[in-house]
């Protein structure tokens, strides 16, 4: 992993200064160095291994993609005129004119974003930047304010002259009809980007889709599950919470076939746009993949021995029943590796336990620092069966 450990190198003892450090809520670690933030996150994660008695020999290495400006997406709030994240004092949203957590062109369009007056009070505002530098952004609005919103027209005739727009929790996008604004149905677009080796691969969602949140920092997530999937060859895997297919794409790169399950109707939607639009060359991956969508934590109908290795990427909940079919087969007809990414590593130590009863053991561990500043972290582990 040669390649990676180049890219995870950064400069130790760079600090990040913020004049909202002392008000808002987003970041807890600036008052540490950056090489001191990795070390408590190290530290942190071996600890949780030790409390769970999860033996680990090995060391965890943490891999960045930089201390400051990642962020190609942000979840900010409105509140009477106020843009931003919570008070650390007081539940009252803090207004941020500019964040360093945010990628350059992010920042521009945030600045751009921040000139609009609202007409009403309250709501959540997702911008994002797409892989081609493509604007968009998700309104999560009232019913009563969208409704204001498509009657006022002018913001939104405003806005979608520079970003793709989509409202509520329905995703629909506004369309003008001559006359009004009318709410149509969601849209898939380029928002997001994966890697295939040192090839990227664009990805179809929405803005309001759940992608990982920094392009920069997933093109070493995207190495690091590549070259694990690369050193088990031609194998068959199977996927927990694939989504877009940010990690499908990379995993069937060098895998034999892949079995994708996820619950979600629309990111599955965009994972079906990305392969039918995949370049000419990269057509035979369709046959290699097949979809399934349920609730895998419910119930898994898929039989684990049917596969050489496991790809797992669960929300905060963790597997749950999907490792029961797992538990049930005798220990020789387990997948020999499973590889757990998680950026809810409590919830990932319990999934772990249940694994090392299965016979399973922590081979390879990396944090990959895509929340820097914060408590927040990805964690990224290979297990083998013993
Ligand atoms: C942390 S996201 C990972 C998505 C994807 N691997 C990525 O990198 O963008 C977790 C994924 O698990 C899916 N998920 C949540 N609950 C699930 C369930 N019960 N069964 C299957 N998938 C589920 C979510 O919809 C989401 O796509």
């Amino acid at each position: 992993m040669a390649k990676l450990l180049k890219k995870g190198s950064f400069n130790r003892d760079e600090r990040v200064l913020c004049p909202l450090q002392d008000l808002c809520s987003g970041c807890q670690h600036l008052d540490l160095t950056y090489g001191a933030q990795c070390d408590f996150k190290k530290d942190q994660l071996l600890q949780l291994f030790t409390e769970f008695s999860l033996p680990y020999l090995g060391s965890i290495q943490v891999l960045s993609a930089g201390p400051a400006f990642l962020r190609d997406r942000l979840d900010f709030s409105l509140e009477e005129g106020r843009l931003g994240l919570y008070r650390k004092d007081r539940r009252e949203i803090l207004d941020i004119p500019g964040c360093s957590q945010l990628s350059p062109v992010l920042q521009s369009w945030l600045s751009e974003f921040r000139k609009i007056q609202w007409p009403f009070q309250k709501g959540s505002i997702r911008l994002r930047i797409g892989p081609q530098g493509q604007k968009g952004v998700w309104l999560d609005f009232a019913n009563i304010d969208i409704k204001t919103l498509l009657d006022e027209k002018t913001i939104l005739h405003n806005l979608q002259k520079e970003a793709l727009v989509e409202i509520g929790q329905r995703r629909k996008v506004p369309v003008w009809t001559g006359s009004e604004f009318k709410l149509r149905d969601p849209e898939m677009h380029v928002w997001f980007q994966t890697w295939m080796n040192e090839r990227p691969v664009d990805l179809f969602c929405q803005v309001a889709s759940f992608t990982q949140p920094s392009l920069r920092a997933n093109k070493i997530i995207c190495d690091v599950i590549n070259g694990w999937i690369q050193s088990f060859p031609r194998s068959r895997l199977i996927e927990f919470g694939s989504g877009i297919g940010n990690l499908t794409l990379p995993a069937l790169a060098a895998a034999e076939s892949l079995t994708a399950c996820e619950i979600d109707a629309l990111s599955l939607e965009g994972l079906q746009k990305t392969l039918e639009s995949l370049p000419e060359d990269l057509q035979v991956l369709r046959q290699k993949i097949e979809i399934h969508r349920g609730d895998f934590q419910k119930k898994l109908t898929q039989d684990f021995s049917q596969f050489d290795g496991v790809l797992v990427n669960p929300p905060r909940s963790g597997l749950m029943n999907f490792l029961s079919p797992l538990e049930e087969l005798p220990a020789n007809k387990r997948p020999p590796f499973f590889i757990y990414m998680s950026c809810f590593p409590e919830s990932m130590a319990k999934d772990v336990v249940r694994l090392k009863e299965c016979g399973y053991d922590l081979e390879e561990v990396y944090i990959v620092d895509q929340f820097p500043q914060t408590s927040h972290y990805e964690v990224l582990a290979l297990l083998q069966r013993k």
